[in-house]
């Protein structure tokens, strides 16, 4: 059984080789060789950090280095590796991006999203990689937060219902051969900060944090979530890094989470406020719970802090234990002692058209039709006359935005998929003509209807926070404009990672449809513009009807534009 060969592990092992079981290392900072030296027990890929070129060959052979070198040690404990997998195996060019959490969210369909974790972790899983820092169960409180899209909605109990992605990453056993460790994050309360601010501060009373922020937690601990990611943010002016009573007491003995807590992106830095990490905040975060720490750069440094703390009484050697029977356990179940190298039989999966039809049909069921006046949609496949324009029109990288081939997205297509305009080319018949240019010039009276698709450039974490307006840019306005002009009925195809200020607007459009960030295939977003599937899609989030609305969901009696939940269909 897993737990005697834990404890069997544990006690042949020294101080060092527990220190670098706690200590992850980003693969850009640290080679094979530090690996072997320093027994470090895990490496990450942060957003972008790929090897070269980006292949699911380079991948897996990167990995298999990584491994060989973490078995050179005396104990031959593997490594661990993660990346960030948010909607697909989204650093990998080539494969499959499925629609983000918050199109997820808009589906209401449980079943789908797990078949979506299942097929991310074949592809994730090909590449050698173990773990995903996934799924993001925030309940984003305030749209104008940059990870808003990042959020399957904004009551409980949506991103609650789709942390069954988490049984899709994991599979029936964790030691499956395209099982993936899954992450739920950012424990607890990153998506209520005041002001919607990223790594802000989450000012509620602790009934309003356990009433809708805990409860996804709880329910993909329940299922047996193998990590728990703590959040940036704090809860009333006490960073979380650095909250012994959340992440020990509440998530780990009262939840009874059995997994292994791991630390954001050099968030122990951020328990004082002061740049460099201390002595203090090593022990605070250890001593609060924290068993793995995304350094991710200063490693050595790290090491060294955590050795003297414990040395000096600061963390006591039951914390270090703890931690280490954690992780190895998870190690030992994910079968890394058995199989510790890349299982590269399913690359073949990887962006398969069996996973491309998979999220196609998530983007058709994550579109939600919010207007559609005179019933303009859907178009005629046949016949038809009509003009697609907009910066968002022919673009894989806008449409799937931030977290997609680099860590604030890459526009400029550089990864193989079916943008919108190509969808819809491939979606009308030989009798009808689709004309395009991105900005709208060109159009005349002669079509029969004009698609706009417009919205927003990618952006991830604090780089999308819109503290001020939060509406359509001058060039979509622009764009939509010229369409208006022509005087054939306009359809706003809106791309967005969150509900966008666009009531003034709105009287002068036809129809919109929020796609919200669909991924590459935007086949999917055609399929209901043309009624190849009717639109079910339901709001996740409240829509505003201005920006100084937000945060629009407190249920304060403010008249949004469109409600919780909201979305139309076609009759026939
Ligand atoms: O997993 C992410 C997290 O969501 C934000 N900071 C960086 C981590 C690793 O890339």
């Amino acid at each position: 059984p897993v737990h005697k060969r834990v404890e069997d592990l544990l006690s042949r092992m020294t101080l060092d080789e527990k220190i670098g079981q706690m200590t992850q290392a980003e693969r850009a900072a640290v080679t094979p060789e530090d690996i072997t030296r320093y027994r470090i027990g895990s490496v990450l890929s942060g957003g972008g950090s790929t090897p070269t070129p980006n292949t699911p060959q380079a991948w897996a052979d990167m990995y298999d280095q990584f491994q060989r070198a973490a078995l050179a040690t005396p104990k031959r404990i593997p490594m661990i590796y993660g990346v960030d997998a948010v909607h697909g195996h989204n650093n990998l060019v080539g494969a499959t991006i499925f629609p983000h959490n918050i199109g997820l969210g808009a589906t209401r369909d449980p079943e789908l999203v797990k078949k979506i974790g299942r097929a991310t972790a074949e592809e994730v899983a090909a590449t050698g990689v173990d773990w995903t820092f996934a799924p993001c169960l925030c309940v984003a409180r305030n749209d104008r937060w940059g990870r808003t899209y990042e959020s399957f909605g904004e009551v409980p109990e949506l991103p609650a219902a789709m942390s069954v992605i988490v049984d899709g990453f994991q599979g029936r056993k964790l030691n499956g051969p395209t099982s993936i460790l899954a992450t739920a994050k950012h424990y607890v309360g990153d998506g209520g900060t005041t002001g919607g601010v990223d790594q802000g501060d989450t000012q509620v009373s602790e009934a309003e944090l356990r009433r809708i922020h805990l409860p996804p937690f709880r329910a993909a601990v329940k299922r047996g979530v193998g990590s728990v990611m703590v959040s940036f943010s704090s809860w009333n002016g006490v960073k979380m890094h650095g909250h012994r009573y959340l992440i020990t007491d509440v998530l780990k003995k009262e939840l009874g989470f059995k997994g292994f807590v791991v630390s954001d992106w050099n968030g122990i830095d951020q328990i004082d406020g002061q740049p460099g990490f201390t002595p203090q905040e090593v022990s605070t975060a250890i001593n609060a719970g924290i068993d793995m720490v995304m350094v991710p750069y200063d490693w050595r440094k790290f090491i060294d802090t955590l050795r003297a703390e414990v040395r000096a009484g600061h963390v006591s050697m039951a914390r270090i234990n703890d931690a280490n029977r954690r992780i190895l356990t998870k190690k030992f179940e994910l079968g890394l002692f058995e199989r510790p190298f890349a299982d590269r039989r399913h690359q073949r999966t990887i962006g398969s058209a069996e996973h491309r039809a998979l999220a196609r049909r998530a983007v058709a069921e994550s579109q939600v039709l919010l207007k559609n006046k005179g019933n303009v949609l859907p178009l005629s496949r046949h016949h038809n006359k009509i003009f697609v324009a907009g910066k968002a029109a022919d673009d894989i990288g806008i449409q799937s935005g931030g977290w997609t081939i680099t860590w604030q997205g890459s526009p400029g297509a550089i990864t193989p998929g079916t943008t919108i305009l190509e969808g819809i080319r491939q979606t009308v018949g030989k009798s009808t003509t689709v004309d395009y240019s991105k900005d709208g010039s060109g159009i005349d009276g002669s079509y029969k209807a004009a698609i706009a698709v417009v919205g927003e450039l990618p952006y991830a974490e604090f780089e999308g926070d819109r503290p001020g307006e939060m509406g359509l840019d001058a060039e979509d306005l622009q764009t939509i404009e010229r369409l208006r002009a022509s005087g054939v009925p306009v359809i706003v195809v809106l791309v967005s990672g969150r509900p966008l200020d666009i009531a003034k607007e709105l009287p002068g459009w036809d129809a919109l449809v929020a796609s919200w960030l669909p991924g590459t295939e935007g086949r999917g977003v055609a399929d209901v513009l043309f009624g190849v599937t009717k639109p079910t899609g339901k709001l996740p989030m409240t829509w505003m009807a201005s920006a100084d609305q937000q945060p629009i969901n407190r249920g304060d009696g403010k008249k949004p534009l469109f409600p919780f939940g909201y979305g139309l269909t076609y009759r026939r």
